[in-house]
C-alpha cells in the first residue's frame, strides 16, 4: 500500500502546487516511487508545472468510468523515472456529486497504485470535498505564507479540518451520515451535539480523534522581515483544536522559483543550488523522517472499534 500525503491550504496561491511538485521530485530522487496526484477541485494545474500541457487522460476519465483502472491515467514524467503524474479533473470533482463513500473508494484506489508515496495536491479552501480528500490521506501537509491573511486562513482551514475529522469518526454508511457529511459545522461541540443523541460516547470519541490529528506545516515565501510566529500558531491550535502541528520547513521567497515554473521544471531540478531548492530539500528530508514514524491514528478507526471493522 502506498502512503498518501495530502497538501492543502486555506488561502489560494500560497505555493501548494509548486511545493507538491518539488517534494514529489525530491522523494523520487531519494529512491521512492512517487505519484503526484492532482485533486485540486478549483484549478488542476500540476501537469503544467511539468510542461505536460494537454494530458491525454485525466482523473475525470476514471471518475466518469471511461477507463477501468486508475493506473491507466498515470502519466510518466520525463524529469525522473520514479515519478508519475495523475492529472486532475478541474471542475469535475466538485460537480461529480461524489458522496463520502465514493470519495473514500477513490482514495482507496490511490493507495493501491504501484508506488511508495502518493502526494495529493488538494487545492485551496474549505469546501467539504476539499476537507474530505485532505483528511483521507495518511499524513497531512499544510502550506501558508507569512502574509497575515494566509496565517488566518491556515488556522481556519485546520480548525475546519479538525471538525470534519471528528465528524468522519462518526460517519457510518447509513443515510444519516450522508446528511451529516454535507452539513457545515462551526465547532467540534456542534458535531458532538448533532451525534450525541445516538452516541453517548460522542465526547470521548471526539477527543480521541483529535489526538491523532497531527498536520504538518511548510511556511513558504519567507523573507527577512516576514516570518510566521510558528510557536504561537502551534499553541493556538493545541488550545482550540487539540491537535499537534509539526513544522517541516521554511522556504524563502526566491525568484528562482518563478524562473523554474516558467521553464516547466521543479526548482530542485532547474536550479538545485537556489535557496528555495536547498530549503525544499531539507523539507523533503523532514517529511521522510515523519513518514518513517508510526502513523497517527486514522480518522475513522479512532471511533468505536466495531465501526472501524
Ligand atoms: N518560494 C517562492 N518564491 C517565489 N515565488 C514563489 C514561491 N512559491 C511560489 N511562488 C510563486 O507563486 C505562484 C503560485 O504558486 P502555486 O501555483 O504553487 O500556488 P497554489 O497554492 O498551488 O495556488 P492555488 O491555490 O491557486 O492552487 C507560482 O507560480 C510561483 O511562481
Ligand atoms: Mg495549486
Amino acid at each position: 500500500m502506498a502512503t498518501i500525503v495530502s497538501i492543502g491550504s486555506g488561502k489560494g496561491g500560497v505555493g501548494k502546487s509548486v511545493i507538491a511538485a518539488n517534494l514529489a521530485m525530491l522523494l523520487a530522487k531519494r529512491g521512492r516511487r512517487v505519484v503526484l496526484a492532482d485533486l485540486d477541485v478549483g484549478g488542476a494545474d500540476a501537469h503544467i508545472l511539468f510542461g505536460l500541457l494537454n494530458p491525454p487522460r485525466t482523473l475525470t476519465d476514471f471518475v466518469e468510468r471511461r477507463v477501468e483502472r486508475l493506473d491507466e491515467v498515470l502519466q510518466p514524467i520525463s524529469a525522473h523515472p520514479f515519478l508519475q503524474l495523475l492529472p486532475g479533473t478541474g471542475d469535475t470533482l466538485a460537480t461529480a456529486n461524489l458522496p463520502y463513500a465514493k470519495k473514500k473508494r477513490l482514495i482507496r484506489h490511490f493507495a493501491q497504485l504501484q508506488a511508495d508515496i502518493i502526494i495529493v495536491d488538494i487545492g485551496a479552501g474549505t469546501s467539504y470535498h476539499a476537507l474530505d480528500f485532505f483528511l483521507m490521506a495518511d499524513h497531512y501537509l499544510t502550506v501558508a505564507t507569512p502574509d497575515p491573511t494566509s496565517v488566518l486562513d491556515l488556522y481556519r482551514f485546520i480548525k475546519l479540518a479538525a471538525i470534519r475529522r471528528v465528524l468522519s469518526a462518526f460517519l457510518s454508511r447509513d443515510a444519516v451520515s450522508e446528511a451529516l457529511s454535507e452539513r457545515d459545522f462551526a465547532s467540534i461541540d456542534e458535531v458532538i451535539q448533532a451525534v450525541g443523541e445516538t452516541d453517548p460516547n460522542a465526547r470521548a470519541t471526539a477527543t480521541r480523534t483529535l489526538q491523532g490529528f497531527q498536520p504538518h506545516l511548510i511556511v513558504n515565501r519567507v523573507s527577512g522581515k516576514s516570518r510566521v510566529n510558528v510557536l504561537q500558531l502551534k499553541k493556538l491550535l493545541k488550545e482550540y483544536v487539540g491537535g499537534e502541528l509539526t513544522m517541516l520547513g521554511e522556504i524563502p521567497d526566491d525568484p528562482a522559483m518563478t524562473r523554474a515554473v516558467r521553464s516547466y521544471l521543479p526548482v530542485v531540478e532547474f536550479e538545485p543550488t537556489a535557496p528555495a531548492a536547498v530549503a525544499l530539500s531539507g523539507a523533503a528530508d523532514a517529511l521522510l523522517m515523519e513518514l518513517a514514524k508510526p502513523a497517527p491514528i486514522p480518522a475513522e478507526s479512532a471511533s468505536s472499534p466495531e465501526r472501524a471493522a
